[in-house]
């Protein structure tokens, strides 16, 4: 089994994943039955948290990982993404990739006999999807019935994964952000076959009523080519004192982190007490442990 999309998973499997978290928050992490196993983290993009928490997971785990910089890498040479699967699956137990483009990871999974996990693509960042979540569950003490709020780049592979676990397990969906940018249909209409999406371009009325409002940068990773263009459409997409104030009083401030203090979002409530930004950094280590026992045991 894969783990390459937010759409891949089902509530069950999401609720397993969640109590293996739980299992391990509790318990202390449970060693992988057969020990030795080995993670390749195969990265085009840069990674502080995602990188470090899948290595620090493995090694705790009892496996051992081993980052490959692509741009190293035969792959910058001209090598095929198939060729290079099909290799990688003869030395490691399940690769991690963090690419530029979600065809070149479903390409890697497709020509890979060991488990592919997607550490993020310009489509899609489901293991983020996956702590988020759980973060939610257990900072607000649930998720069904929860109302969550994402601001900015609604378009952002972030936000599409998010939008997809969060209403399978029962979130209500407030996508707010400048009109042009728009979610990719095919995760709107897979969140609404269970929860409300609304898009909206008014931070008034996309925050009304919510329980967690979420920020991400407003120029993800490769998309630097059009940065001032998006800065003067999203700077009214900040997450600031005066904006929160069209959600619910209690309201928690979420970022998947790294943040651009001052832009996207603001050092008061990155830092205040609303914020839940660094619970949501510190699960990633709990979710990875979960995603590799969850598809290397039933590889
Ligand atoms: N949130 C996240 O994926 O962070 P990194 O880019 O540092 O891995
Ligand atoms: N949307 C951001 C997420 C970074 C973790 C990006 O793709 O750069």
């Amino acid at each position: 089994m894969n783990y390459i999309s937010s759409l891949d998973l089902s509530e069950k499997q999401i609720s397993e994943l969640f109590s293996i978290s739980d299992s391990i928050a509790k318990s202390g992490t449970h060693p992988f039955s057969e020990p030795k196993r080995v993670l390749a983290l195969l990265f085009e993009k840069a990674s502080t948290r995602t990188r470090v928490s899948f290595e620090s997971a493995m090694s705790q785990l009892g496996g051992s990982s081993i980052y490959i910089d692509s741009s190293t890498s035969q792959i910058s040479r001209g090598e095929s993404i198939s060729d290079t699967a099909r290799v990688l699956g003869m030395y490691v137990d399940a690769v991690a990739a963090r690419m530029y483009k979600h065809s070149d990871i479903v390409e890697l999974a497709r020509n890979s006999n060991v488990p592919v996990i997607n550490a993020l693509t310009d489509l899609e960042h489901p293991c983020q999807a996956l702590s988020d979540v759980y973060t939610i569950r257990k900072e607000l003490g649930g998720v069904d019935g929860k109302r969550i709020a994402f601001v900015g780049d609604i378009a952002a592979n972030t936000a599409n994964s998010l939008m997809v676990i969060a209403s399978k397990m029962g979130a209500d969906i407030s996508l707010v952000g400048p009109k042009g940018y728009r979610p990719n249909g095919k995760f709107v209409e897979a969140a609404r076959k269970r929860s409300s999406v609304d898009i909206s371009s008014s931070m008034k009325d996309g925050l009304k009523g919510c329980d967690v409002v979420y920020a991400d940068t407003f120029v993800s990773m490769g998309q630097e080519a059009g940065a001032s263009e998006r800065m003067k459409l999203f700077c009214a997409y900040q997450l600031n004192e005066s904006s929160v104030k069209y959600a619910k009083k209690g309201v928690r401030v979420m970022h998947c982190l790294p943040a651009h203090r001052g832009v996207e979002i603001t050092s008061d409530l990155l830092d205040g007490a609303r914020s839940i930004v660094w619970k949501q950094a510190a699960n990633k280590l709990l979710l990875e442990k979960a995603i590799l026992l969850y598809l290397l045991q039933k590889k």
